[in-house]
């Protein structure tokens, strides 16, 4: 496996690969890798020749410098994880490779697919970050196909209207939400709770739980299903900056879950912010 920084060295190493016409796939990361990413890695290692783990924490994305600073980082195990998954290349390019003196181009998904949810709390420029680098890790790369995990259920969605709009050519693959043994979702945020904040950030997966309990048993009211899941988290003593159930495509506020739903959770639990979601399809008639 090669551990590639600059842009040059990684197409070179790529062309080798196109030439003898394999399959490139892309897991773009921002390191400090957990079972949610490895099994990202391992999904492109089955489909594809070439698997690149481009492992870059992006600072455009992140609207608190404090944040940033605190982001967890340690490349070394991130090589030999994402090895071990099946990665042929770790591209793990510097600030300066990604950005160098004079970059002034942003891309911008405008509307509500970036200001609503994450986009409310933390500014629509989020997503504009997200999606400058995603699209060029897609023109560094050129891969045949990226993989995203659904955990961040509104990345994924506007990272499938950048696809669409600028025609880009390649096929996105969303994967399953990883989960530890007792629920919570894996994130490179999680090191960072404590022992209380860690029994708090159940709260989490309690809730969607709690809405898909109801759900099940026939309720449809966005309201009463996003309020089940409010008293859940506030039960756990955790306060949620959102708890919404919206389209799963458009991203907009559902009063009925009458097609594919979303229920998203934000919430700040001792240093961090977690997010997780369930996609849920109406009860038939
Ligand atoms: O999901 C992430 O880790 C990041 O948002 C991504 C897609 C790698 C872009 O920096």
């Amino acid at each position: 496996m090669d551990v590639i920084r600059s842009v040059g060295a990684l197409r070179a190493t790529l062309a080798e690969v196109r030439r003898g016409g394999g399959r490139v796939g892309l897991v773009p990361t921002m390191g400090c890798l957990h079972d949610g990413h490895l099994s990202l890695i391992r999904r492109a290692a089955a489909d594809c020749d070439a698997v690149v783990v481009s492992v870059f924490v992006n600072p455009t994305q992140f609207n608190d410098p404090a944040d940033l600073a605190a982001y967890p980082r340690d490349e070394d195990t991130d090589v030999a994880l994402a090895s071990g998954a099946g990665a042929t290349i770790v591209f793990t390019p510097g600030v300066d490779e990604m950005y160098p003196n004079g970059f002034a181009t942003t891309v911008r998904i405008t509307g509500a697919l970036t200001e609503t949810l994450e986009g409310a709390v933390r500014g629509p420029d989020h997503f504009w970050g997200v999606a400058t680098v995603v699209t060029k890790l897609f023109a560094m790369v050129q891969p045949d196909v990226a993989y995203f995990g659904q955990k961040d259920a509104q990345q994924c969605v506007v990272v499938g209207r950048l696809v669409a709009d600028l025609n880009l050519p390649v096929e996105l693959v969303i994967c399953p939400t990883v989960r530890e043994a007792d629920g919570l979702a894996m994130s490179s945020r999680n090191v960072r709770l404590d022992e209380h904040d860690r029994k708090q950030a159940l709260g989490l997966v309690e809730g969607l739980d709690a809405a898909t309990t109801v759900i099940r048993a026939g309720e449809a009211d966005a309201s009463v299903v996003a309020a089940v899941v409010t008293k859940t988290l506030l039960g756990r003593g955790v306060d949620p900056d959102y708890v919404a159930v919206v389209d799963a495509e458009t991203l907009a506020p559902l009063s009925r879950i009458d097609r594919r739903a979303i229920i998203a959770i934000a919430a700040p639990i001792g240093r961090v912010r977690l997010i997780d979601n369930i996609v849920v399809e109406p009860l038939g008639d």
